[in-house]
């Protein structure tokens, strides 16, 4: 039998060394790891103010703020909330869209702190504003073309 060889021990140290090795790597992994996502959570935390911000918004659409029960309650039986959001306008506006209602469509007479309350919140949530999807209005376009000659 053979004595075991003088250096024998040496493969068994690179395997320690490759040991060593993968489990610098995998320690070094799990680091990481664990730091982009504590990055990820850190930018998560800065744009959760932008997010609150966001308005919230009820299963018919309209925003949830002061004065939407009463929008909800003289508004949403006769049609879809859909209309009331496809329109901009300041107070006056509504409030001349109400008093149309009023006129031609069968809409009810609002109590005057009703009306105050649901025009408030048309206007403050739902007023005119740069970027909306309403035309402007007719005067404000450009000139026709002059005729051809
Ligand atoms: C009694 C029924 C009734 C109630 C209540 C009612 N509406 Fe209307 N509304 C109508 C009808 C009818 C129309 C016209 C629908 C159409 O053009 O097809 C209309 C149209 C509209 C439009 C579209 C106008 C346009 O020119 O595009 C908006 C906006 C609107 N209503 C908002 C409201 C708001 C705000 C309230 C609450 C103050 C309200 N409605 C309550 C009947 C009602």
């Amino acid at each position: 039998m053979k004595p075991f060889p003088e250096h024998g021990a040496e493969p068994r140290l690179i395997s320690m060394r490759h040991d060593a090795l993968i489990l610098f790597v995998l320690v070094g992994l799990i680091v990481l790891s664990s730091s982009v996502s504590l990055f990820a959570h850190q930018v998560k935390a800065k744009h959760e103010p932008e997010a609150a911000a966001t308005p919230k918004v009820g299963p018919d659409g309209l925003i949830e703020a002061e004065g939407v029960v009463w929008v909800r309650a003289n508004c949403t039986p006769c049609h879809s909330a859909n209309l009331i959001l496809q329109f901009r306008g300041d107070a006056h506006r509504w409030l001349h869209l109400i008093r149309w209602m009023q006129a031609k469509q069968g809409l009810w007479a609002l109590a005057p702190d009703v009306e105050k309350a649901v025009v408030d919140y048309l206007a403050t949530n739902y007023g005119d504003r740069e970027g909306s999807l309403r035309r402007k209005p007719l005067k404000e376009l450009p000139p026709p073309l002059p005729a051809k000659q």
